[in-house]
């Protein structure tokens, strides 16, 4: 079958997760994507975390499916020229290196444009170039404070906090994967690659953009209206304004105020939680859905502004009458009066969702050593792609076939692997 980037050849030279959820997207979709290794090691992510002793980490089988994999030292001179030859024969070179890295193994933008100059070098780095920090090396949680996610994300009174969700890696690479597209896209009109890039704070940052939203009204006026901390109180119950940002704890980000509510077995399961949200213009259904008819009348809870500050008791309220219902059945009742909420699901029960296994969001794929498991499919589903996720590569599983592709006989290869090229 035809995939959407057939043809398109990806030199992977990625490791950890920003670079391998972009590589992995685009092997999804069709590109060949070959990940360079460092022989005898690889990817430090096959090693880490293991739950099988000598079988590749489930942190790896989930980032670089779809792939294909060959070792090679690019320390090495014959491992520089084989990256040379790969090169030439690319169109898109993906890494994700500390700083200055790729530069100090000699394949400088420059050098790389002289091999091929329809190549497009696409990196992901902590800062962007000419950044004050761009010579730090970064992790996930790294970008995620630098970004501007952890300073406004938690409760009032706990410190700053990262999210569970790969703002700074996975984020990164999806981010990197449409500039590559769009690259590639460019280059069909001008027949020259380019250079991309993406900085993990920026990418935050852009899924920030609505807190940046608020500094700007705080700056302004002093008060943030949808956000626990208003209306101001004298205890300082749910923290105050300075000039920065607050942490919302669960508040609805936008203009329909929401928290995170318990049901029924929340004193055991850390989990038995919905999302409830107080759409303005569906008040009507919302307080007939809780059983509180006369408020849909009632001046003092009729109107958002009425209800904002005694936002907390109807959430009280809510919860008791969560109390013996669990959270799927609460679902269940409020799907009927238009409301938006869901279950607060947790990875168990994500793990066994039907739902998500029917859409392939969650996939049951095969791996050479590891046998069958589970991992995340492509959340973006297409009319006319059928995408198919297949087992992560074991260490090298592909490199006699790449050589052999760059015009190396079976005698050089055997000669390259003793001497530990590859
Ligand atoms: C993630 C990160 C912190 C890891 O740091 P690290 O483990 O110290 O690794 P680095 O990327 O800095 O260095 C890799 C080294 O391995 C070398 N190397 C990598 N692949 C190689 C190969 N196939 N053969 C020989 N050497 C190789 C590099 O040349 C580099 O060597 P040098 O530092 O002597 O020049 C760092 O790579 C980084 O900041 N990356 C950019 C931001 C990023 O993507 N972070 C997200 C990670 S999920």
């Amino acid at each position: 079958m035809t995939k959407a980037l057939d043809g398109i050849r990806i030199i992977d030279f990625t490791h950890v997760q920003a670079g391998p959820a972009c590589t992995q997207l685009l092997a999804w979709y069709g590109a060949d994507v070959i990940k360079v290794e460092r022989p005898g090691s690889g990817d430090i992510t096959r090693n880490q975390l293991r739950d099988i002793p000598g079988v590749d980490a489930l942190y790896f089988t989930q980032l670089n499916s779809n792939k294909r994999s060959l070792t090679l030292d690019t320390k090495k001179q014959e491992g520089k020229e084989i990256l040379e030859k790969l090169i030439k024969t690319s169109d898109v070179m993906v890494e994700n290196f500390g700083p200055g890295a790729l530069d100090r193994m000699g394949f400088t933008w420059a050098r790389i444009q002289e091999l091929n100059p329809k190549m497009i070098l696409a990196s992901v780095k902590g800062f962007s170039e000419g950044n004050a920090f761009e010579d730090l090396k970064v992790y996930e949680n790294v970008a995620q404070c630098a970004g501007g996610a952890a300073s406004t994300t938690g409760f009032w009174d706990g410190p700053p906090t990262v999210s569970g969700a790969a703002l700074g890696d996975s984020n990164t690479g999806m981010h990197l994967a449409i500039g590559i597209l769009t690259a590639l896209r460019m280059r069909d009109q001008t027949g020259r690659g380019q250079k991309v890039s993406c900085a993990m704070q920026d990418a935050v940052l852009n899924l920030c953009r609505v807190k940046l939203r608020d500094q700007l009204r705080l700056d302004r006026t002093g008060i943030l209206e949808e956000y626990p901390q208003y209306p101001i109180r004298e205890d300082g119950k749910y923290g105050k304004f300075t000039d920065a940002v607050p942490r919302g704890g669960n508040a609805g980000g936008g203009g329909q105020p929401g928290w995170v509510l318990k049901c029924k077995g929340w004193e055991t399961d850390p989990n038995a939680y919905i999302y409830f949200t107080i759409q303005g213009q569906n008040w009507a259904n919302t307080a007939k859905a809780i059983g509180k008819p006369e408020w849909v009348e009632d001046p003092a809870y009729a109107t958002a502004a009425a209800r904002q500050d005694k936002i907390f008791d109807i959430f009280g309220y809510i919860e008791s009458w969560l109390a013996d219902k669990t959270k799927f059945e609460a679902v269940d009742i409020l799907r009927k009066y238009d409301i938006p909420c869901a279950p607060v699901m947790s990875m168990k029960d994500i793990e066994n969702d039907p739902s998500l296994r029917a859409s392939g969001s969650i996939v049951e794929v095969e791996h050479k050593a590891r046998g069958k498991y589970l991992t995340v499919g492509s959340p973006i589903k297409f009319s006319e792609l059928t995408v198919e996720i297949t087992g992560s590569p074991l260490l090298g599983e592909h490199s006699d076939e790449v050589l052999a592709s760059l015009g190396y006989d079976a005698q050089q290869v055997a000669r390259l692997h003793q001497e530990k090229v590859v």
